[in-house]
């Protein structure tokens, strides 16, 4: 089996995309080559209003921003009509598209656009109601499901009679989410860009094989991608200073905890299999060699010591963390990689020794990223990092294609923290870029990815970055 290219009927003008960024002409590529993952966290304070009651012209519903103290064009930027910024505005419109329409066909859930197995993702929860919640829909991804139901907190945000700072924490104890905190945040967003146990929020590999694009992400760089607010010094003071490697490293350490309690929940099996979400989707769709070098399509893995002919997890997440850790949480590594390769070994016996791995590997990971948070990354950590992601180390493990758009990704989100941390001009980092984007490049179609290939790309771009002072 080849992954079929899944995403030809979704087209938009190509002048719309003219002024994008690597990453986000890299995203497009992968939605129009191929296809792209999936809460938890929606513990709501109370009833969730919808956009219009953010709306007031003196309040988030400005034409442009003026930054003081926040913006207040939000939703003009959430509703971008051809960015993906405003991705999260059209969520629920998608649901209507003709690819959608054939994900529901091949599926046989009728219409997607009030198919529960869809809108836990596409649109928003709105107050329960006799133990069941209502979904509201026009509004796609509405700021609510990010920033958490307003009920609580509305009046007294809008009244605003508290000093700025201390705004903010009465909000939040209000029940407005602490997106600024990268656990908070990734939680947050991990529920639609990875998954969940709620209603409507799993992409299983049915859904993929009946069309929908496989899931990407990467809490940093997605977070730039969709920003609708300017880190400015009043933000700084009201929020403190951003750092997007924390922001990375965290998001790392939460996607596989993410992924693991999902594995071990009822999410882990399908039928009598299990769920093939969780695998390296490669290591089943690729070509039959039938001669007497049967192995040709394979490349070893030493991160991954699971017996040949079985699928290995998708450890995008672990060879970054372990990278992460490499630099700034180095007592942990060697138990974390340890514990990380008991669990892909464990895959090889049965259901419960993986279980039990998986745990094992969760209460590391959860060590990792409480070291990680506690930690503020300068230049030199910043630079050590890029060189571990590229490293002697880390660099056999990437065999599988997520894994190498994973690390891309990484390194794209620590050239921008150089730039935006000073470390380098605006201008080196364009020369940089060049090597970036070929790294883009080389994972931008799955079927035509060479591991050696991307390792070689990956080498030069990182390599591009370190001689840069
Ligand atoms: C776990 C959350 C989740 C669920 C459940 C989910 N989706 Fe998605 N969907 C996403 C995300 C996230 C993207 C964006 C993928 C990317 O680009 O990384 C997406 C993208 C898409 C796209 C491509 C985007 C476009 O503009 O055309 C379509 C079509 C789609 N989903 C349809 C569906 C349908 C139909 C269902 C139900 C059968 C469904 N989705 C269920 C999260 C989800
Ligand atoms: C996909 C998730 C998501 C959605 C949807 C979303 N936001 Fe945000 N928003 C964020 C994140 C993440 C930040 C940056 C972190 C922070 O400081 O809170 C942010 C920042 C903001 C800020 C700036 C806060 C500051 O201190 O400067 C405002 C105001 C805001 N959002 C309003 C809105 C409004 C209004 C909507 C709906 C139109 C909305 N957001 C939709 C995730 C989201
Ligand atoms: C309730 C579900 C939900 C939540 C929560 C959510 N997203 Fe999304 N997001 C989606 C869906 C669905 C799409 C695809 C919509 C489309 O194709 O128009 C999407 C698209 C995006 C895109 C556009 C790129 C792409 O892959 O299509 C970015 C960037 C993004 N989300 C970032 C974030 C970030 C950062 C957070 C957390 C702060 C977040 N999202 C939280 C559902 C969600
Ligand atoms: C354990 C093996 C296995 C893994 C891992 C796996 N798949 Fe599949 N895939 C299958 C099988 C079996 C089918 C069904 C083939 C059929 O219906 O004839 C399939 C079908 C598909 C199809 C439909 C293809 C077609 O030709 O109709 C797509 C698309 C797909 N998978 C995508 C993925 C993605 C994306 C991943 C990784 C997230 C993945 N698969 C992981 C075994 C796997």
């Amino acid at each position: 089996m080849q992954v079929a290219s899944l995403g030809n009927k979704w087209r938009r003008s190509a002048g719309q995309w003219l002024a994008m960024t690597g990453a986000a002409a890299f995203l497009l590529a992968m939605v129009l080559v191929t296809a792209p993952s999936a809460r938890s966290n929606a513990a709501e304070t109370g009833p969730s209003l919808g956009v219009a009651s953010c709306a007031g012209s003196t309040c988030h519903g400005r034409m442009t921003g003026d930054g003081v103290p926040v913006r207040q064009d939000e939703i003009a930027k959430w509703q971008e009509p051809s960015s993906l910024g405003g991705a999260h505005s059209r969520a629920y419109a998608v649901l209507s598209n003709t690819r959608s329409q054939t994900i529901a066909r091949n599926l046989g859930i009728g219409d997607a656009s009030s198919a529960p197995m869809c809108l836990g993702c596409h649109s928003s929860r709105a107050e329960a109601s006799g133990g069941a919640f209502r979904y509201q829909l026009t509004d796609g991804v509405n700021c609510e499901s990010c920033h958490g139901a307003a009920s609580g907190w509305i009046s007294s945000h809008y009244a605003g009679t508290l000093p700025e700072a201390q705004q903010h924490a009465d909000n939040i104890r209000r029940g407005m989410r602490q997106l600024e905190n990268p656990a908070v945040r990734a939680a947050v967003c991990l529920d639609c860009h990875f998954g969940s146990e709620g209603e409507g929020q799993f992409v299983t590999h049915r859904i993929m094989a009946a069309g929908h694009p496989r899931i990407s992400f990467e809490l940093d760089l997605f977070s730039t991608l969709q920003a609708h607010h300017n880190e400015d010094s009043d933000y700084i003071e009201r929020k403190g200073r951003p750092d997007h490697v924390r922001m990375w490293a965290v998001g790392q350490a939460m996607a596989i905890e993410r992924a693991l309690s999902l594995f071990t929940s009822a999410r882990g099996t399908e039928g009598v299999f299990p769920e093939f979400y969780f695998y390296d989707c490669h290591s089943c769709h690729r070509r039959i060699v039938d001669s007497d070098n049967a192995n040709v399509t394979a490349v070893r893995n030493p991160g991954r010591p699971i017996p040949q002919g079985m699928p290995p997890f998708n450890d995008e997440n672990m060879i970054m963390l372990s990278a992460a850790a490499r630099v700034a949480a180095p007592a942990l590594v060697s138990r974390f990689d340890e514990k990380a390769r008991a669990f892909h070994a464990a895959m090889g016996s049965n259901r419960a020794s993986a279980t039990a791995a998986a745990r094992e590997l969760l209460a590391v990971t959860a060590e990792v990223r409480g070291a990680l948070a506690a930690q503020s990354f300068g230049p030199n950590e910043t630079r050590a990092l890029a060189n571990a992601i590229a490293g002697e180390a880390i660099r056999p493990r990437y065999t599988d294609y997520e894994g190498s758009v994973q690390a891309v990704m990484g390194i794209d989100t620590l050239l921008n923290a150089m730039v935006s941390g000073g470390q380098i001009t605006v201008g080196a980092a364009a020369a940089v870029r060049a090597d970036i984007n070929r790294a883009y490049a080389a994972v931008r179609d799955p079927n035509t990815y060479r591991p050696r290939d991307f390792q070689t790309s990956l080498s030069s771009a990182v390599r591009a970055i370190s001689a840069v002072r």
